[in-house]
């Protein structure tokens, strides 16, 4: 089956830096494939290429099979490859509605929209409201509420609800859980379970151990700027897979 996203020998050089050293990566339809590396494996890097905040110097990025080039993450966005960055997952200030439909604001409908580009306010509340119910995200009382004034976790879940809201391909987290406790971090992993449930395949970027082998279906394990192994919860331990991210142990045979 074609991977739903995939990258083929990615290249990125800083300087004398070697960031990405031909990176090949492959998420495949309806699953949850976690990324782990050392500091600076290159995961960032090989997001950054696949979600346009990059532009690799060499290789590819093909969704669906058919190669992209994303120049910037806005271009990568209307593709469907939504990325929830850890920490500018949201517009703190914006209530939450507003940080559903950023850049994607509705017009209302007729000359009130086309001519005087008034935005249909009630419209998106309504639409928030129902994809946070959707999700289980029940907690959040107030569509209306500021994003400041929520918890950590329930940002990433407007962070999420607002990538699985948009007919996304793929949802692209980057360490969504690092800096939640333990409860929160629970919902976000139940949450990127749901993205999953509904089909949407997610890469899971976590320097977590126990929540990448809770929730993965795969494991891409980055070294020195390229992918070494891929991994599952079942075929290796977590101390396995940490001795293969090091170093101190050989990746597995093909
Ligand atoms: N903008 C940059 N300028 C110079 N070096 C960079 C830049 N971005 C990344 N690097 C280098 O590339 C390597 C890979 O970094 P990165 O992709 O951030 O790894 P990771 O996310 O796995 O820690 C590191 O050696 C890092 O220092
Ligand atoms: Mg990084």
């Amino acid at each position: 089956m074609t991977p739903v996203l995939e990258a083929r020998g990615l290249t990125m050089r800083f300087g004398r830096v070697t960031a990405l050293d031909g990176a090949d990566l492959e998420l495949r339809s309806g699953e949850i494939l976690a990324v782990i590396g050392d500091n600076g494996a290159g995961k960032s890097s090989l997001i950054k290429c696949l979600s346009g905040a990059a532009v690799p110097d060499a290789g590819q990025v093909l969704l669906h099979g058919e190669p992209v080039r994303f120049a910037n993450p806005l271009e990568a966005r209307s593709a469907g490859v939504e990325t929830v960055h850890q920490a500018l997952a949201v517009a703190p200030s914006l209530d939450i509605a507003a940080n559903l439909f950023l850049g994607r604001e509705r017009r209302k409908a007729g000359p009130l929209g086309s001519v005087l580009r008034m935005l249909d306010v009630g419209g998106m509340r309504e639409a928030a409201r129902r994809q946070m119910d959707d999700l289980g995200l029940l907690t959040i009382q107030n569509i209306t509420q500021p994003v400041e004034s929520l918890s950590g976790g329930q940002r990433q879940g407007v962070a999420v609800a607002r990538a699985a809201a948009f007919g996304s391909k793929v949802v692209i987290m980057d360490e969504p859980t690092a800096a939640l406790g333990v409860k929160e971090s629970r919902k976000v992993l139940d949450l990127i379970l749901d993205v999953r449930a509904r089909g949407l395949p997610v890469i899971l970027i976590s320097h977590n151990m126990p929540h990448v082998f809770d929730i993965a279906d795969r494991i891409h394990i980055q070294r020195l700027g390229r992918r070494i192994a891929v991994i599952t919860p079942a075929s290796h331990t977590m101390s396995e897979a940490v001795a293969i991210m090091t170093g101190a142990a050989p990746p597995p045979a093909g």
